[in-house]
């Protein structure tokens, strides 16, 4: 089964969450979830909605690079969440903490964490993820959590799709059912969330996941570029660098390549 797996009805059959995807909007294809749900957002969308596509002709990802993704293979959301200012710092770490485990509940599958949200099978692009934030003054309208996890990608044949990607299928060797990892993701996407919503420390058990961590690595930041050791995270899940001239530095955001 490929279009129509996921769509509300069979999404929200048997869903133990209270608010996260309790509200679905499911389009065949989309340009952009993040489009859609900003589109959403703005006429009031409640927290936790979520809209879902099989297709987009305009993905996009972090650092204004494109995401690709055939359609009907993948899992391609985006979470709408009004998170406080101190929440939204977190949404990083509740984000990829939620794709690793609900990967592991629904495949086994034990996947990796690229600082600051990458997920990683074996150094290989598993899930991207994108967060837009939209303010009003200092005050958080809405955040938008966007995802796209390769399920039963055939990365080997798909020629628009990243050579360092890889696909739940592919790792397993069987196609692997869409809608059992998306009803663990979103029933691990409101449990951290409303963890952090209640100042439960979750940066340890994200921190275990991070490979990122005690590898020499280069650090892009626009043109700002730092180099060094990644040392730790703090409990924001900001990275701790510690720069060739001994000074340890935070940063927030960035690309994060491993120098050799
Ligand atoms: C990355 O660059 O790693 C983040 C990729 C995020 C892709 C997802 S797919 C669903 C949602 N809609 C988009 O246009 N982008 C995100």
């Amino acid at each position: 089964m490929a279009s129509g797996e996921l769509t509300p009805g069979a999404v929200q059959l048997n869903l133990p969450t209270r608010y996260v995807g309790q509200v679905i909007h499911y389009y065949e294809t989309l340009t952009s979830t993040q489009e859609e749900a900003l589109r959403l957002a703005r006429q009031g969308a409640p927290e936790g909605c979520v809209i879902i596509a099989d297709e987009q002709t305009a993905g996009r990802g972090r650092f204004d690079r494109s995401w690709v993704a055939p359609k009907g293979q993948s899992i391609l959301l985006s979470l709408v969440l009004r998170p406080e200012l101190s929440t939204l710092v977190k949404l990083n770490m509740v984000a990829s903490l939620a794709v690793v485990r609900a990967i592991r509940r629904s495949t086994g599958i034990q996947c990796q964490i690229k600082w600051p949200n990458d997920v990683l099978y074996q150094g290989k692009k598993l899930c991207g993820i994108l967060i837009d934030t939209y303010f009003s003054g200092e005050h958080v309208d809405f955040s938008i959590v966007g995802l796209g996890l390769n399920v039963n990608v055939d990365v080997e044949r798909e020629k628009d799709v990243p050579s360092h990607a890889v696909s739940l299928s592919g790792v397993l060797g069987r196609k692997v059912p869409r809608l059992l990892v998306l009803h663990c993701l979103l029933e691990e996407m409101e449990l951290y969330y409303e963890a952090v919503k209640a100042q439960d420390p979750i940066h340890e058990g994200w921190r275990r996941y991070v490979e990122t961590i005690g590898k020499p690595i280069r650090a892009t930041m626009g043109e700002r570029v730092e180099e060094g050791i990644a040392e730790g995270v703090d409990e924001d899940g900001n990275l701790l660098l510690r720069r060739n001239d001994g000074h340890l530095i935070t940063l927030s955001f960035g690309q994060v390549t491993l120098r050799s």
